[in-house]
C-alpha cells in the first residue's frame, strides 16, 4: 500500500531544500527547527511567545507524558494541541530515546522495552503497538516509530543489533499506525552508528516498509560532528527525494546549517532553551556566556538588529546582573532570545534557498560567527 504525502518540495538550492510538510493542525515550513516541549510546556517561555518567534512546529514527549499526565487524560482534553492551547502542529519523540537515557531498571526485548519511571519508580512497558497508541492519544500530527538508539563510542555488533531491532520495531508501528485517520503521519527513524554500511542498511529497510517521512536517529549522541555530517551524507543520497528528512535532537546553529546544506529538513533540540536557561545567549556573533563578567558594565543590547525586541531592549548588563542573581527573568528572556534566534535563522535559510542564495548565506552566517562577540 502507498503512503500519502503530505510534503511538497517547493526549491532546491544545491543539496539544501526549501518544502512545506501539512499536518491536521497546519503548514510547517521547511527548514523547520521545532522548539522541545517536553512536557507539553516550553520550560520558561509562554507558547504565545514560541509561536511570535516564528516557530510552526513544536515537539512533545511520549516518554514523559505517559508518567504525568497520561496519555488518556490528555485524551479526554481533545489531544496535546488543545491541552496545551499550542492549538498548531506537534511532533512527538515516541519514548525509546527518552526511556534509555531517564528511565531506572530498563530492559530491551524483541517485545518492547520495560522500565520503572524516574518520577515515582512505577514499572511501565513500552512496545511498538503501545508507543503508536499513545501518541495517537496525545493527537500528534506526526508519530515516530520506537527505536533503540546507542550512545557512540559502540561495538559494531551493538549498533547493527539495536539497528535491526529498530528495522522490526519500525514494521510493527507501520501496523500499528494503520488506523489513523488520513493526514496523520508517522516518520520512521535511521538507525546504524558510526557505521556507513549499517546506515544504508537501515536506510533502506524503512524505505522499503515505506513511512510519510524519515527520521535520521542516533546522531550527536557523543561523536564529532564531522562523523555525523558523514553520516547524514550516508542515508540521504538513499532517501525518497519527495519525503520530508528530519535530523533528531540536533542542534547548534552551526550543526543546522551544515546538515541544511547536505538535505535534511526538520531538526529540534532542546539547547537553546536549556543553555538560555544556564546564562548562555545565543546570537548572530555566536554563542555568549551572559554569566562572564565582563558584560557587567556593558549598555550595549546583545544584537541592535535583531527583529525580536527582547534581544534589543535590554542591556548586557542587565541581563548579566539577572543570569548572575538566578532571577527567573533571566532564564525566561534567555530563553525566548535564544528561541527566537534559532527561528530567524532558519527564515534566512529558507529565503536564501527560495532566492538561491543559500551558499552565500551559509558563508555570512559563519563568517559571522567566526568574527565572534563584537
Ligand atoms: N532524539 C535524538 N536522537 C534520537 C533517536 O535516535 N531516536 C529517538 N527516538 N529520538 C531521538
Amino acid at each position: 500500500m502507498t503512503v500519502a504525502n503530505h510534503f511538497e518540495l517547493l526549491r532546491t538550492d544545491g543539496a539544501a531544500r526549501r518544502g512545506q510538510l501539512t499536518t491536521p493542525h497546519g503548514v510547517v515550513r521547511t527548514p523547520a527547527f521545532m522548539p522541545v516541549g517536553t512536557l507539553g510546556a516550553m520550560k520558561s517561555l509562554h507558547w504565545r511567545e514560541v509561536r511570535d518567534a516564528g516557530a510552526d512546529i513544536v515537539l512533545g514527549n511520549t516518554y514523559h507524558l505517559m508518567l504525568r499526565p497520561g496519555a488518556e487524560r490528555i485524551a479526554s482534553f481533545g489531544g496535546l494541541q488543545k491541552f496545551t492551547t499550542w492549538n498548531g502542529p506537534m511532533l512527538t519523540d515516541s519514548g525509546g530515546f527518552q526511556v534509555m537515557s531517564l528511565a531506572q531498571l530498563r530492559k530491551v526485548t524483541e517485545q518492547g522495552v520495560t522500565f520503572r519511571s524516574h518520577i515515582d519508580g512505577a514499572k511501565f512497558e513500552l512496545t511498538p503497538e503501545r508507543a503508536i497508541e499513545i501518541q495517537r492519544l496525545l493527537n500528534s500530527d506526526i508519530a515516530m516509530q520506537l527505536d533503540e538508539c546507542v550512545r557512540l563510542p559502540a561495538e559494531h555488533a551493538d549498533i547493527d543489533r539495536a539497528m535491526q531491532l529498530s528495522l522490526r520495531w519500525a514494521e510493527r508501528c507501520k501496523r500499528a499506525f494503520e488506523t489513523a485517520p488520513d493526514g496523520y503521519m508517522l516518520f520512521g527513524i535511521a538507525q546504524g552508528g558510526d557505521v556507513p554500511e549499517l546506515r544504508r542498511a537501515s536506510a533502506q529497510g524503512l524505505i522499503d516498509i515505506g513511512f510519510h517521512g524519515y527520521a535520521i536517529g542516533g546522531l550527536a549522541v557523543g561523536e564529532p560532528q564531522a562523523v555525523m555530517l558523514a553520516m547524514i551524507e550516508e542515508v540521504v543520497p538513499i532517501l525518497p527525494s519527495d519525503r520530508p528528512r528530519y535530523l533528531m535532537g540536533v542542534g547548534t546553529p552551526d550543526d543546522m546549517l551544515e546538515a541544511v546544506a547536505r538535505g535534511v529538513d526538520m531538526f529540534d533540540c532542546v539547547m537553546p532553551t536549556r543553555n538560555g536557561r544556564h546564562g548562555m545567549a545565543f546570537t548572530r556573533y555566536g554563542q555568549i556566556n551572559m554569566r562572564n563578567a565582563r558584560h557587567q558594565d556593558d549598555p550595549r543590547p546583545l544584537d541592535e538588529e535583531s527583529t525580536w525586541p527582547a534581544a534589543r531592549d535590554y542591556s548586557r548588563a542587565y541581563l548579566h546582573h539577572l543570569v548572575r542573581s538566578g532571577e527567573t527573568l533571566g532564564a525566561m528572556l534567555l530563553s525566548e532570545i535564544n528561541i527566537a534566534y534559532y527561528q530567524s535563522l532558519m527564515q534566512g535559510i529558507r529565503a536564501s534557498i527560495e532566492a538561491g542564495t543559500f551558499e552565500e548565506f551559509r558563508a555570512r552566517t559563519r563568517e559571522c560567527w567566526a568574527r565572534g562577540d563584537i
